[in-house]
């Protein structure tokens, strides 16, 4: 039997643990057509989640059309309308309908059409010329608003952090916004995971989509839900773990997801040719963290003295009482005003979050931290 643990790839149906909760929650969000802010630390699930509600949907209230827009790599307003127009064959299968809807809405840019060799389906590729990017923007707006007349839709516009980088952000984020806001029968759902970003985002007035959606923060998955999918899983491959050992490894890694699928992953391969002893658990962290030796040493030779000591400061300190005179000594940090710059550069570079306290992201990286500095 293949090992049905991935710790790369989105996950869904047997291989998507529970979140029951939080699908009902965004499928009333998409129902009542509430614009929603789906935040979380890296891998906690968003794009999962967003999957997994799309599914249930298709094979449950296949009414209601649902489109997801990965955002990730684009760089520029016209990169993020091609993704867009890139998927609408998913709202319209068929290609002469597809045409017709096209050629009704849009006469004043041209665009390709190709067939994805795949699913046979259209692929729309705007063709866009100097200046014309507002017009290409009116134009797909209004014909998401033409779909959304017969039937509701839901927009997942995922790594919407993205967008806040683009050279043109603030002009662009407010007509995008000016369009949205009219569109009364499509939901969105903005979802991204660099906070500082989101936050500013939403959450600042002077930013256009201040308040322009609910906030959702996505939190790890309880162990409760997480025995009985574990279990299932290592049953199916007759292997038999035991609860109070998968509760182990649920605390060990904090009830994060991502890691947690890494572990199992390692631990199928493990129990192919090994039983568990009382040494598997740090066996396979020990082999989780070394694989990664390559990547962290990079990352750290890539900081500075002072960014250095500040990953220190936060290891030893837990994240809290950074500037503490005491606690500056222990890593030789001069002022605290270091400390401030040293902990912003960090957080821009995503290592460190700030979440009441600071925090290590990458639960291994911290790990090795504690064991190679
Ligand atoms: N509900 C779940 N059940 C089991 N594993 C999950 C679940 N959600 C996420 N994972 C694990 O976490 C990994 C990351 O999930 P996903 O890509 O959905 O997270 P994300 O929050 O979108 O990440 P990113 O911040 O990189 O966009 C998956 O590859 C999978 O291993
Ligand atoms: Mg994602």
């Amino acid at each position: 039997m293949e090992n049905p643990f991935t710790f790369s790839n989105i996950v869904t149906g047997p291989y998507f643990c529970n979140r029951k909760k939080e699908q009902e929650d965004l499928l009333e969000f998409i129902r009542s057509s509430q614009n929603v802010l789906l935040y979380s630390h890296r891998r906690t699930g968003k794009s999962s989640l967003i999957k997994q509600v799309f599914l249930n949907i298709k094979h449950h209230s296949p009414e209601i059309g649902t489109l997801y827009i990965d955002l990730y790599g684009t760089t520029s307003e016209k990169e993020l309308m091609t993704r867009i127009f890139q998927q609408l064959n998913v709202l319209e299968t068929n290609t002469d309908k597809l045409l017709k809807l096209l050629k009704g809405s849009i006469d004043k840019f041209s665009f390709q059409i190709s067939i994805d060799p795949n699913t046979s389906s259209p692929i729309i590729t705007p063709a866009f010329k100097s200046a014309n990017e507002n017009l290409v923007l009116k134009n797909l707006m209004e014909l998401l608003e033409k779909f959304s007349a017969k039937r509701k839709i839901v927009i997942a516009l995922d790594e919407f952090q993205e967008v806040a980088k683009y050279t043109n952000a603030d002009s662009f984020e407010k007509q995008l916004r000016s369009f949205i806001q009219h569109h009364s029968n499509i939901c969105y759902i903005f979802s991204g995971s660099q906070q500082h970003l989101l936050t500013a985002m939403f959450q600042s007035q002077n930013r256009a989509f201040y308040q322009q959606a609910a906030s959702y923060p996505l939190k790890q998955i309880e162990t409760k839900h997480y025995i009985p999918w574990m279990e299932k899983l290592f049953d199916d491959g007759n292997f038999s773990v035991g609860k109070e050992n998968l509760k182990k490894i649920i605390e060990r890694f904090k009830n994060h997801p991502m890691y947690i699928q890494l572990f199992c992953f390692f631990l199928w391969r493990d129990l192919q040719h090994n039983s568990w002893t009382d040494e598997t658990i740090d066996t396979i962290e020990r082999s989780m963290i070394d694989q990664k030796h390559l990547e962290y040493q990079t990352l750290w030779d890539n900081l500075s003295i002072n960014q250095k000591k500040t990953m220190k400061l936060v290891l030893i300190n837990d994240g809290q009482n950074l500037f503490a005179a005491e606690a500056l000594i222990i890593v030789n940090i001069k002022t605290a005003s270091i400390v401030t710059r040293c902990l912003k550069s960090l957080s821009e570079k995503e290592i460190l979050v700030k979440n009441g306290k600071y925090i290590i992201q990458d639960l291994l990286l911290k790990k090795w931290l504690a064991l190679n500095t």
